[in-house]
């Protein structure tokens, strides 16, 4: 089955993984601690801020026509309420260069990282942070929304009720074998054993850095109140955007997990589903698509979520290869939600390209599948265009469609590039 005309095939990253030295960032300060949970800083990271053509013109040379890129809060606004024209302009050139090589620009405006200025007033459990977001959304699409015609608010916008979940589950289990097992339990690269054994020089180095021993970074766990809040923030900036720009398509994404039950699971996988995703419902009316992040499926039983099954075979990141989560996640969110979905996130940690090819067309055949049943899924953007700077973990998790030499910056195209572009329309 071919994709219908229009779809966008396309890969992601993340500002803060890819761009290097993002000077102004909370993340840039937690990784100079020095009882950080960071495997290694982010540095220069993929030096795509000052290569991103380069990197543009080997996604659209494979075939793609779509691009999902966040830009930095904290470049664009280091210091509240003093816009950086320059950093403006960069992200000007970016959007002009996609529409250059035919490619679709598919902007985030914010992706875990954040303005350390914004930490230090109390992050994202504070009442101010739904205007400071409102503001710099406001600011960016005046700057930046002629060239834009999708907009994601927030990535992972539910990630900070994931993290509280784990914490739970964490602490009730409080062992250090636990904080392995966790890890495997969550989309993004955290290093849970390594953060419980700094957590108490970690309290004093925060307090001189954030004015505070527990920052609330986006990727803190969240209370009810700060999940909220978060989604306030959201459609502030929704708003925001289309009174400025109302061509613009504004949606959110989050992190959904195929949350399967076996049996006596049942109840177990149907909360985590609802919080993972249902509860989100009223916040999304209104918007004009949801952006969908999933990597894998995760198994409940009577006592609650299970590891993966024994012999599975698992990514770098410690969960199970499954691609068929994709399709499972597309058509229980359609059930719910009726209206236009893109894939923001998808994608599998491996040194072997052979096992992200397999994973590729397995992921694509389900989303095909989906297409052809009348769900209407305009795009699929693979995680990650570039091996980068997975979070906590480092440079050692291997995500990218291309490789890249750190010490000389040297882009390696992977197969599984090409056999991603063999399904865009484009591709002759
Ligand atoms: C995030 C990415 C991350 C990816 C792989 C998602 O949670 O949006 O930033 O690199 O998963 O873990």
């Amino acid at each position: 089955m071919k994709l219908p005309e229009g779809f966008f095939i396309g890969a992601a990253t993340a500002a803060h993984q890819v761009e290097g030295n993002n000077i102004h960032s909370d993340y840039w300060a937690q990784e100079q601690m020095p009882h950080s949970s960071f495997a290694e800083p982010s540095g220069s990271a993929c030096d795509h801020y000052n290569r991103y053509e380069e990197d543009i013109r080997l996604l659209a040379g494979a075939g793609l026509n779509a691009y999902r890129f966040s830009v930095e809060w904290a470049r664009i606004e280091p210091e509240e309420g003093r816009f950086n024209e320059k950093e403006i302009d960069h992200y000007c050139a970016v959007i002009r260069f996609c529409r250059e090589q035919g490619v679709e620009p598919i902007v985030t405006l914010h992706h875990f990282t954040s303005p350390l200025w914004l930490i230090r007033k109390g992050g994202w459990e504070a009442e101010s942070t739904v205007e400071d977001f409102r503001h710099y959304a406001e600011y960016t699409a005046e700057k930046l929304g002629n060239g834009l015609r999708y907009v994601c608010t927030i990535n992972e916008a539910n990630m900070g009720l994931q993290l509280a979940a784990i914490a739970k589950r964490f602490r009730l289990m409080a062992r250090q074998a636990a904080a392995k097992q966790a890890e495997g339990t969550v989309q993004v690269g955290m290093n849970f054993e390594k953060m419980m054994e700094n957590m108490k020089f970690a309290a004093a180095e925060n307090a001189s850095v954030f004015g505070t021993p527990q920052p609330q970074i986006f990727v803190s766990s969240r209370t009810p109140e700060g999940d909220a809040l978060v989604f306030r923030a959201h459609r502030a900036a929704r708003d925001a955007i289309r009174a400025v720009c109302p061509w613009i398509r504004v949606g959110v994404t989050l992190s959904m997990h195929d949350c399967q039950a076996l049996p006596g699971g049942e109840r177990a996988a149907g909360a985590a589903w609802d919080e993972e995703f249902r509860h989100y419902l009223p916040w999304l009316e209104g918007d004009d698509f949801l952006g969908v992040q999933n990597y894998t499926r995760t198994l409940y039983g009577p006592e609650g979520q299970l590891p993966a099954p024994e012999g599975a075979e698992l990514t770098q990141m410690e969960y199970e290869f499954y691609p068929e989560a994709l399709e499972h996640v597309l058509r229980r969110v359609h059930e719910d939600f009726p209206g236009d979905l893109l894939v923001t996130e998808n994608g599998i940690a491996t040194s072997d390209d052979r096992r992200r090819v397999e994973f590729l067309h397995r992921a694509l055949s389900g989303v095909e599948r989906c297409v052809g049943d009348g769900i209407p899924v305009r795009g699929y953007c693979h995680w990650s265009l570039l091996d980068n700077f997975e979070w906590q973990k480092g440079y050692a998790m291997t995500f990218g469609l291309i490789a890249v030499d750190r010490a000389t910056q040297t882009r390696m195209p992977k197969e599984s590039l090409n056999v991603l572009g063999s399904y865009a329309e484009n591709k002759k």
